[in-house]
């Protein structure tokens, strides 16, 4: 892959959560850089602070503080300085997500056609304005432009449909998402993220629910869409074994840290943290219906270990793992740990 200027980066990224109990310390200092036409896979235990890191590149983090310190720079954009009109545009447009849970994203009152011509509509009208844009003009049919917008985005609907390989697309436009199994309402989600012709596709545990042929299914579209489209994807899995069928590259995240992160060959056959090897012993472990566990519980985001996260759990913790903080430094070619010990910081 040529490396050409990354289209995402995020760097030193600390979200906060004040709960209760006291602030939860969400994510601590993420580094993560998505070039054109990459699919990066972030990994990692539930809790570990994924899916908060990427709704703080879509800046939808509803409770304060929220970022407290970072940069997120898209397209030569940092995007915590973007305006929220601005930031809304983006969205409608260059970055979209797909979320895990096809059925809460889908509206149950409108069929998937109707749905999916929305979208369209929205993306044009985006597109189209340079103002704030308003869905007032989705529903603006009086005018003969509106007229030959909405025709148009009815006919694109079924191309569309049929692109992400929805079968019977003409007769699927008819029905409510109720009606649809868990892969096809996928294939739907993921037909409207591509309305806009996003250049990142952000897809948290899309497959989660489904069954494996389906998933494998719903991976490759993934694929051809990256290969064909030049689209990136952040795809977010704990799944270790989905992120190797699909992904080039692989950040492994723990607490709120990335811990390692290499070319997806190099992780597998090459880990050098000892979570990671502890995540790709549990995968190959456990048989496909268990689930993958790793001795030990996930820390206290409230109060964290000292030190290195990991060495709680850790078969491998020395003395400085409990009292210092290791950092992620190189430990081979585009390979980066955060463990003291592997890149020999300590001992
Ligand atoms: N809105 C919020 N308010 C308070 N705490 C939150 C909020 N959202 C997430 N958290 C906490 O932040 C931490 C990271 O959560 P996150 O949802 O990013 O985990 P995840 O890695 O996506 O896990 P999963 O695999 O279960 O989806 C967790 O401890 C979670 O409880
Ligand atoms: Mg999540």
């Amino acid at each position: 892959m040529t490396r050409s200027s990354p289209l995402l980066e995020v760097k030193n990224l600390h979200v906060r959560f004040e709960t209760l109990r006291g602030v939860l310390q969400a994510v601590n200092g993420v580094d993560l850089t998505i070039f054109p036409g990459q699919i990066v896979g972030l990994i990692g235990e539930s809790g570990s602070g994924k899916s908060v890191t990427a709704k703080s590149i879509l800046n939808v983090l509803s409770t304060p503080p929220g970022i407290t310190d970072g940069e997120i720079w898209y397209r030569g954009r940092n995007l915590l300085e973007l305006s929220a009109k601005e930031m809304s545009r983006l969205r409608g447009q260059s970055i979209a997500m797909v979320s895990q849970d096809p059925m809460s994203s889908l509206n149950p009152v409108f069929t998937v056609g109707e749905q999916l011509r929305d979208a369209l509509l929205w993306a044009d009208i985006v597109q189209n304005t340079t103002g704030e844009p308003s869905a007032f003009n989705l529903i603006n049919r009086f005018t003969s432009a509106g007229r030959r917008r909405f025709r148009q985005a009815a006919a694109q609907v079924v191309e569309d449909l049929r692109q992400v390989e929805l079968p019977a697309p003409h007769q699927q436009v008819k029905n409510y998402p109720q009606q649809l199994s868990g892969g096809m309402r996928q294939r739907v989600l993921t037909a409207m993220a591509c309305a806009g012709e996003p250049d990142l596709i952000i897809a948290d545990e899309p497959t989660t629910a489904l069954d494996v042929t389906i998933q494998a299914q719903i991976l490759m579209l993934l694929r051809e869409l990256a290969q064909t489209r030049g689209v990136s994807i952040l795809y977010i899995s704990h799944d270790l074994g989905v992120v190797a069928q699909l992904c080039d590259r692989v950040a492994v995240m723990y607490a709120g840290e990335i811990v390692e992160e290499a070319d997806v060959r190099d992780i597998f056959e090459n880990p050098q943290h000892p979570y990671t090897e502890a995540l790709i012993r549990a995968t190959t472990m456990a048989s496909e219906d268990d689930l993958v566990e790793i001795p030990g519980e996930v820390p206290n985001m409230l109060a964290p270990p000292k030190g290195c996260h990991f060495w709680p759990r850790c078969p491998k913790m020395v003395e400085q793992c409990a009292n210092e903080k290791p950092r992620l430094a190189p430990v081979g070619q585009d390979h980066e740990s955060k463990c003291g010990r592997v890149h020999g910081e300590w001992i």
